[in-house]
């Protein structure tokens, strides 16, 4: 969370500063602001709220400089308001822009209190303003009061500074959130990824945990933990990790809903074999043979893909497996075996609670495996082997195509896994993939079927309360769709187990609560249809989402039905996904919410 940007330029920076944070906005949109050295002083503007309220005081209060440092804030210490803002600044020498959170910053903001230090804002990153300063005070150079500095922080943090009459001069620190350094001629630059720094230049290293760059035009010194000088290997990114536009569609997240049967083509493509007969993820080096329990872990969205992928694993592979949600699983300190892989998805690669899991289960665990959308990830890049769900770029914060390209991952791997440890045989193996090669199509037939979803959708805006049921592997997409709508359209929503409806949640049933009951005609099928009754019976609103047969045989009493493609195996989640999305969709446009950037949300959580 928080978006990071700085620029050693060539010419006027603050107008490549705001475009930069225009790419990074993904990460939280409370507030913004930049700082840059103009005449040997710095110098900052800050506005509250979206980084248009920036550009729109920018014009009005234009701000030179060819170096300078901004800022996109998810706040988590002090409110959105512009004190609260970065770049933060102690005295006229030091300005700083931070992503993470300092522990122990009641404890130094005390001690520089005791000393005489006057605080502007609530926020933890002022401490590392004044820290500096304080150092800069004593006669020391910038790069050893930052250095001084970073050993006193506790928590996590990226960080980039600018200091007063040194206009070629930027130091960036990291410890626990992502940082990069791109190279251009005669410029250099910081952003919180590659995203963000792909319009400037296509050169970027990461730095690496306890880094700390020292960085000028012509020059880039990076120090690790130990101040030992390093280099960082410098990698040239690829066009796709640039942002795309909207291409006509009203929001990046209905684009994306859209691309779904293409991203989920790509995954068929590059890992399954042209003939439809093998499976060609590379992991020789994995023993999956040798596996004898699984261990999934995640946050939100990427959670309920795990969720849905245990039946997968358990159904192909017969290996236990378990899922975690990682901000519990890396303070439980669980116990695993040396015969344990551990699976970590995450669609950013950076979710600070996945990473801080993945690490733990690196010493404890057999093999740990990432299921990622961003290759050049820290999730990617400690882990024994990552995998690209290759969904491209995703800007909208509520994750849609990254969720159906991540289940079609985890179901190649989960029939890979059963292959290796021989629980299938090559037909059943055939057959599965051929199940998999066609569900793009079937994903396009759903999208055929959005404006009967948008119409549903105008008749739920003004309802307080849904309810979603699914049973078996529907299970998880039955929360995935209560996720999806509150947080873009702000109406509380739940899913449930259908069969555990009766032992409680079946008292919130009334007229007014709409029930999205999702049910393919599988081996299930009659089960849920009869906790369906038991919702009617309570005179619950049924939204009945079934194939044709199931519709001809259970719509009696509904008050809706989304009418889907028959698939009555395992993977139908990656097209029943499709109707949640929309659902939520289209109900968060007919209220008027921010769908892209709905409130209090970011895309990459690089706070735990
Ligand atoms: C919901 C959503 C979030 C993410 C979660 C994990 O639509 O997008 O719940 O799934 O924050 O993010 P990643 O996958 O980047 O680790």
């Amino acid at each position: 969370m928080c978006g990071i940007v700085g620029i050693l330029g060539k010419n006027e920076v603050s107008p490549l500063i705001l475009e930069s944070l225009k790419r990074l906005e993904y990460r939280g949109y409370d507030s913004a602001g930049i700082a840059t050295v103009n005449l040997g002083k710095l110098d900052r503007r800050r506005s509250v709220g979206k980084l248009l309220n920036l550009s729109d005081h920018l014009v009005s209060n234009p701000l030179s400089g060819k170096s300078g440092i901004g800022h996109t804030r998810w706040a988590t210490h002090g409110a959105p308001t512009i004190v609260n803002s970065h770049p933060h600044q102690s005295g006229t020498s030091v300005a700083v822009v931070h992503n993470g959170i300092i522990e122990n910053f009641n404890d130094l903001k005390s001690k520089l209190i005791a000393k005489g230090a006057n605080f502007e804002s609530e926020t933890d990153t002022e401490v590392i303003a004044h820290l500096v300063h304080k150092f800069l005070e004593s006669g020391m150079h910038p790069t050893d009061a930052v250095k001084e500095t970073l050993p006193l922080l506790q928590g996590a943090f990226a960080l980039c500074f600018l200091f007063s009459g040194e206009p070629d001069l930027m130091i960036a620190a990291r410890q626990g959130s992502p940082l990069a350094i791109g190279y251009g001629n005669d410029e250099m630059f910081i952003g919180s990824d590659a995203i963000a720094l792909s319009p400037l230049t296509n050169k970027i290293s990461y730095l690496e945990e306890g880094d700390c760059a020292v960085i000028q035009r012509h020059s880039v010194k990076i120090f690790d933990q130990s101040d030992n000088l390093v280099e960082r290997k410098i990698n040239k990114i690829k066009p796709d990790q640039t942002r795309s536009s909207k291409d006509g569609f009203k929001h990046f997240m209905l684009k994306e809903i859209f691309e779904q049967p293409e991203a989920l083509s790509r995954v068929i493509t590059k890992y399954i074999s042209a003939d439809g007969k093998s499976i060609t993820i590379k992991c020789s080096e994995m023993d999956l043979d040798k596996i004898e329990k699984i261990t999934m872990v995640a946050c939100g969205t990427a959670y309920l893909a795990c969720a849905t992928a245990k039946y997968w694993f358990e159904k192909f592979a017969r290996i236990p497996v378990e899922v975690d949600i990682a901000s519990e699983f890396r303070y439980r300190e669980p116990p695993l075996t040396k015969d344990t892989l551990a699976i970590f998805v995450s669609q950013s690669g950076e979710t600070a609670d996945t990473l801080a899991a993945l690490r733990y289960a690196k010493i404890h665990a057999k093999k740990v495996i990432s299921i990622v959308n961003v290759s050049e990830s820290s999730i990617a890049r400690e882990s024994d082997l990552a995998i690209p769900i290759l969904a491209g770029p995703e800007i909208s914060v509520a994750s849609t195509k990254g969720f159906t390209n991540q289940l079609a991952v985890l179901a190649i791997l989960a029939l890979k896994i059963a292959a290796e440890q021989n629980q299938l045989s090559s037909p059943q193996l055939q057959t599965y993939l051929a199940n998999l090669r066609y569900l793009p199509s079937l994903q396009n037939d759903v999208l055929d079927a959005s404006p009967k979803i948008e119409k549903i959708s105008r008749k739920l805006s003004k309802i307080t309360n849904m309810l979603f049921l699914g049973r078996g592997v529907m299970h998880p997409l039955a929360l995935e769709g209560a996720l999806k709508l509150k947080e873009i359209s702000y109406i509380h929503a739940e899913g449930f187990a259908s069969g555990e409806l009766k032992h409680g949640p079946i008292a919130l049933i009334d007229n007014k609560v709409p029930v999205v009951v999702i049910a393919p005609t599988n081996d299930l099928f009659e089960k849920t249809i009869s906790n369906m009754h038991e919702v009617m019976a309570r005179d619950g609103k049924v939204i009945f989402v079934t194939d044709r047969e199931g519709s001809e045989v259970a719509s009696k009493g509904s008050w809706e039905i989304i009418e889907m493609p028959k698939i009555t195996h395992l993977f139908a989640p990656i097209v029943y996904a499709i109707p949640m999305q929309l659902l939520a969709y289209y109900t968060a446009v007919t209220k008027g919410t921010d769908v892209d950037q709905p409130r209090n949300l970011a895309k990459s959580v690089t706070v735990e």
